[in-house]
């Protein structure tokens, strides 16, 4: 996620998942064209495509949670898959809605407003593939609240992959060198960072790759793991690349060839976690 987080600790009691929903709607009308015209959020999708299409088998059945406005549900559906696409905010949904109105994929392509945490409602499907993309899942901070209701969704030897941000971002800490101190260190409040988007206030957590393991569980094995802009600019700074066009290139070099490796697939923006699910 690449919004303005903001340092301040108070927020209204009420559902975490109200002021969720009202910024990502308000979000929603411009999120394509804002992802579109952002070179690094392209070149990390199609690091995370790559990543996921060694595990996809072909005519796969996709759960994607927090799908947005549907970019990577559509990009599965025309690739033959099917995808139920879920997100919580209503004008993300209404997004998708409309990407599956004007374009024809028959019924590989469908949606539902969903919180991740209420997949019991899904009870009787069945899923090779749960996928959540670019930290829908840092709005949550118990993990295993979305966790548990996966083995009964799944068929054995699904795969999931989730790719969310972890607390260490090489690039953000460079920020302390600079005096920008609180956002630098942002990832690092046990109880979440309040991040404002659109006007809205919400909790976001920043999660290691030993705590979605954890939440997990021993029926999931990890079997793959690797970085997203581990040392190369993270989304928030997407007119990097035009201005420095050797630099970048030369960074993203340097993150295909450490990516892979630890620490760099645990520290990085985001990371991109695969595991195998090996229960019955
Ligand atoms: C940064 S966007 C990512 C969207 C999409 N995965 C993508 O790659 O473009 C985060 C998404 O998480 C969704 N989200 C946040 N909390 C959620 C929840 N509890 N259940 C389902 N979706 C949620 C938001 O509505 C938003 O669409």
């Amino acid at each position: 996620m690449y919004n303005a987080p903001i340092t301040d600790h108070r927020l209204p009691v009420t559902d975490y998942r109200i002021p969720i929903n009202r910024a990502f709607s308000k979000q929603s009308t411009h999120y394509d064209e804002t992802d579109y015209a952002n070179d690094i959020l392209t070149d990390l999708r199609e690091q995370v495509y790559a990543h996921v299409s060694l595990f996809m088998n072909p005519g796969s059945r996709i759960l994607e949670l927090n799908a947005g406005t549907g970019i990577d549900a559509l990009y599965f559906a025309e690739r033959g898959h099917t995808v139920l696409a879920t997100d919580i905010s209503d004008g993300m949904i209404a997004q998708i809605k409309k990407k599956i109105r004007e374009r024809d994929h028959g019924d590989r392509l469908s949606c539902r407003q969903l919180s991740y945490d209420e997949l019991h409602q899904l009870e009787g499907r069945k899923f090779d593939y749960v996928f959540s993309n670019f930290g829908g899942l840092n709005c949550i901070n118990d993990l295993s609240s979305v966790s548990r209701h996966l083995p009964s969704l799944l068929t054995p030897g699904a795969y999931v992959t989730w790719v969310i941000m972890p607390p260490v971002c090489l690039w953000e800490l460079g920020g302390v060198l600079k005096g920008h101190g609180a956002k630098a260190l942002r990832r690092f409040h046990r109880h979440g960072t309040l991040s404002h988007l659109e006007g809205e206030y919400f909790r976001t957590y920043y999660h290691t790759a030993s705590k979605v393991r954890a939440a997990l569980g021993s029926h999931f094995h990890l079997v793959k793991s690797e970085g997203l802009a581990a040392i190369s600019p993270p989304p928030h700074h997407g007119a990097f690349p035009k201005r420095n066009r050797r630099l970048y290139s030369f960074l993203r070099s340097v993150d295909k060839l450490v990516r892979h490796s630890i620490p760099f697939n645990r520290w990085a923006d985001h990371i991109v976690l695969t595991f195998r699910y090996v229960g019955s």
